[in-house]
């Protein structure tokens, strides 16, 4: 069967299928995501900064597209619990992506030592919220219009119970 997923750290020479990706996002999905800006030289700069901070594409093996962006940042700032944001290419939604994408997250942060993952989602993002409950974040706060969700880890890795 074709179509293997794969979860790949981009780097600066990945910034021109990140932006042929972000470039499928409607306005209203501009909306509710917009880390940063979508252009192929703002996406160079992001990506040539990062040293903790993580943007993961996810593709199907032997595709050049990318399907998804999932990032976690905000350690390059000295925060210890990294901020999670997704995009999933509007032809490739309600099929998981994103949800595999919090997984993968999750245990990468976990992995690293991290205590828990936050995010940020706006309120009439109803797609977004309904997949962040299903997949266990928790109400933190709320910043600027938007909540802070969190999904926190039971135990350090390696813990035995
Ligand atoms: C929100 C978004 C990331 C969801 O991606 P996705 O790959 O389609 O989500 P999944 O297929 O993993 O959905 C998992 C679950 O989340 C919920 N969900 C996802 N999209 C939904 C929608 N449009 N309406 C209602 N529930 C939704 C459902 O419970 C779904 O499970 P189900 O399909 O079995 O019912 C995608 O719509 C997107 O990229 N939106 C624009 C960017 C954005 O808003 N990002 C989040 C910023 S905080």
């Amino acid at each position: 069967m074709n179509g293997l997923l794969t979860f790949t750290r981009l780097r600066v020479e990945d910034s021109a299928r990140l932006a042929a990706l972000l470039a499928l996002a409607s306005a209203a999905d501009r909306t509710l995501f917009h880390p940063f800006e979508f252009d192929e030289d703002s996406l160079r700069s992001v990506l040539a900064a990062a040293r903790d901070d993580l943007l993961v594409g996810v593709s199907a093996q032997g595709v050049t597209d990318l399907a998804a962006l999932y990032t976690l940042r905000g350690l390059d700032d000295g925060y210890a619990s990294p901020m999670f944001g997704v995009f999933v290419s509007p032809t490739r939604r309600r099929c998981g992506v994103a949800a595999l994408c919090i997984t993968h997250a999750i245990t990468t942060a976990r992995l690293a030592g991290c205590p828990d993952v936050q995010l940020k989602v706006h309120h009439d993002n109803s797609a977004a919220r309904a997949l962040y409950a299903r997949m266990g974040f928790q109400p933190m706060r709320e910043m600027g219009g938007q909540a802070v969700l969190c999904k926190s880890f039971a135990s350090p890795p390696g813990a035995v119970a």
